[in-house]
């Protein structure tokens, strides 16, 4: 799941479905944790719907994100496959080791976590997502090392 083209290749699977905007703008803040200028340009053209229209459907609904509301934003899969392999352990891994709650950032801005639904791999289940990357066969014990990747990576930049 490549998060650059993402946009792109939601706007490919719902290209021809009548009133499926709000469902393609769903599917990129799932993976990517929000939907950016870039993301509405994509989709734009992807779909043969105006930019005016997209940016109507994101302002309209306050569920979306035009802006990344931490470094690293994690999303936990709640999906059916996912639920029923124990994500919701890893949630609350999550949870216990940033101290914050679903939809919350740290204070230091540094992750922001939130559940999804299905993002598509339902064979990895249970499934995370981080900044598009994703994590599948997940434990609760899989969790301090992802954080520590992350704090990593953005210590590097
Ligand atoms: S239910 Fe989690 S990837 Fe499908």
């Amino acid at each position: 799941m490549a998060d650059a083209s993402n946009a792109s290749q939601v706007a490919a699977k719902w290209r021809k479905k009548r009133g499926s905007l709000i469902m393609a703008l769903h599917e990129i803040q799932d993976v990517k944790g929000y939907v950016d200028w870039s993301d509405a340009v994509e989709l734009a053209q992807g779909m043969g719907v105006s930019l005016a229209r997209i940016y109507e459907v994101l302002t309209f609904y306050n569920f979306f994100k035009l802006k990344a509301p931490g470094k690293a934003v994690i999303s936990v899969c709640t999906g059916t496959a996912c639920y029923l392999k124990g994500n919701d352990k890893v949630l609350e891994k999550f949870k216990s080791e940033l101290g914050i709650g679903e939809g919350e950032s740290t204070a230091d801005g540094m992750f922001h976590l939130q559940c999804v639904r299905c993002v598509g791999c339902c064979g990895l289940a249970p499934v995370c997502v981080v900044n598009g990357k994703t994590y599948g066969r997940m434990t609760p014990d899989n969790v301090p090392a992802i954080l520590d990747e992350w704090r990593e990576t953005f210590k590097e930049n």
